[in-house]
């Protein structure tokens, strides 16, 4: 059985505690203090000010029991350690992927792809591409291309695989600009998209698109688990299928994947490069060498490869995977009732709030989703992230472009929260929407060349952020 009595409906939390970590309750005036110290932007908060954190699921999640055993058995050889074959098993055990190159997270993995088979002036179409893949292409001079479905642009629109690619606009830019096109990629789930899947159908058509005009396919498979799940529950014909049936129906369509291993590895650090072309793989081991470390760790230690192996397999699971889902679209209804605007359906791992339509007073100029995740810490100590304007903004010539959506993500981490958290969170969140209307915006006062909102500092715009 993969799930309580079916007598019962409601959805537990399908594990139980052994260790605790205390957060920290701070006043409002704290938390003022705090924003200011870090120029407004919530990165710079010191994360024991914070009392949830929703910055990221990237690496905050919980190991299991399983992991942490794992990890005694971490063989810390410099080469050949059994750890790595662990590892490496669970990855082609999943994939299928023949190659696998262990990295210390998703970025490097990008980093080492775009290093051995972009050059300046080729072209990269994703269905959205992730901010560090977007850098990692732009910073060997390609040209970062988002072709996602329309639906995808629309918050409200509900669609059941709003991750998809337009698969006629890849068509049209193969055939026009096709010797320009090393490689295609697929975010599944669609992170900065609302955390969106990508159906079966799509990745099928744009698998047989890319290999007509004989390009490979990549997967940036950060949540491939949440995406087959998303698939058993929202396609037809898998219903009956477990996630790892579906995931390696995936994978079976496209030619190699990046990984940040810190979401569906369930782990702390980690990622990895697979693909089957043996030639680019020697030529991304060379550069993995180079930066990473030696191929059979990969800027890892062998205790993390162990977590990994084991991490990768429990992200499968049914019942985990049933629950984290539920929390998420759980506190989406309760948003949904108090009309908040958000990206809906609700994604995998993630809650996006639509900014811009919640805070219409407030000027694009003047970010508005920076501005709501500051409000959101101010008022309840909850951490989020801006995908807006401030992350994508600027434009690689120096120029600024809004985004096409103002959101906020509040991303959950993986087996850390419980149900009073979330219900806390929905307090916040509604409290928040109630004050819409005295919310305003912020100036940017600082600001590096490039991934900006790492570390750019802010002001309010008007004096205070609420008014
Ligand atoms: C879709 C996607 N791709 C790539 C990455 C980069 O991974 P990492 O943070 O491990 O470098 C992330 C991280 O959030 C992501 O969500």
């Amino acid at each position: 059985m993969t799930g309580p009595d079916p007598h019962f409906t409601t959805i537990i939390e399908p594990f139980r505690i052994k260790a605790v970590e205390p957060i920290r309750f701070t006043t409002r005036e704290q938390r003022q203090a705090a924003l200011e110290a870090a120029g407004y932007n919530l990165f710079g908060l010191h994360a024991d000010d914070v009392l949830i954190d929703l910055l990221t699921d990237s690496g905050t999640g919980a190991m299991s029991s399983e992991q942490w055993a794992g990890m005694q058995r971490g063989d810390e050889s410099y080469a050949g350690g059994r750890s790595f074959f662990r590892f490496e098993a669970a990855v082609q055990g999943i994939t299928g992927l023949k190659q696998v190159l262990p990295t210390h997270q998703g970025r490097a993995a990008e980093r080492i792809l775009c290093g051995v088979a972009l050059k300046p002036g080729d072209i990269v179409p994703n269905n959205t591409h992730f901010d560090t893949t977007r850098a990692n292409v732009e910073a060997v001079g390609a040209v970062a291309l988002d072709l996602p479905i329309v639906e995808a642009r629309r918050p409200a629109a509900e669609h059941p695989f709003k991750g998809n690619m337009d698969v006629e606009a890849l068509k049209q830019v193969l055939e026009r600009e096709g010797v320009r096109v090393p490689l295609v990629m697929l975010t599944v789930t669609n992170n900065s998209g609302g955390g969106q899947p990508v159906s079966m159908a799509n990745m099928r058509a744009v698998s047989a698109v890319c290999h007509e005009h004989g390009v490979p396919l990549f997967l940036d498979c950060c949540r491939y688990a949440e995406n087959a799940y998303f698939i058993k529950l929202r396609e037809e014909g898998y219903a009956d299928k477990t996630p790892r049936e579906i995931a390696r129906e995936m994978f079976a369509l496209v030619d190699g994947a990046t990984m940040s291993a810190k979401k569906d590895g369930m782990a702390n650090i980690g990622g990895f490069l697979a693909l089957n072309d043996d030639g680019l793989a020697e030529k991304a081991r060379n550069l993995l060498i180079l930066s990473e470390g030696f191929p059979t760790y990969g800027g890892l230690a062998g205790y993390d490869l162990e977590a990994l192996a084991v991490g990768l397999e429990e992200a499968l699971e049914e019942p985990y995977l049933r629950y984290r889902l539920r929390s998420v679209e759980y506190l989406g209804e309760r948003l949904k009732a108090a009309d908040i605007p958000l990206v809906l359906p609700t994604g995998g791992h993630a809650i996006y709030l639509d900014a811009g339509a919640l805070l219409p007073h407030v000027p694009g100029s003047e970010y508005p989703a920076w501005a709501l995740s500051c409000v959101l810490y101010l008022e309840g100590g909850v951490r989020s992230v801006e995908i807006g304007s401030v992350m994508f903004g600027r434009q690689p010539d120096g120029s600024e472009k809004p985004a096409a959506l103002e959101l906020v993500r509040l991303a959950f981490p993986r087996r850390t929260y419980t149900q009073s958290h979330v219900d806390y969170l929905a307090e916040v969140l509604l409290h928040v929407g109630a004050m819409r209307e005295r919310i305003r915006g912020v100036r940017m006062t600082q600001a590096p060349a490039v991934l900006r909102h790492f570390t750019a500092r802010f002001e309010p715009a008007h004096g205070a952020l609420v008014v």
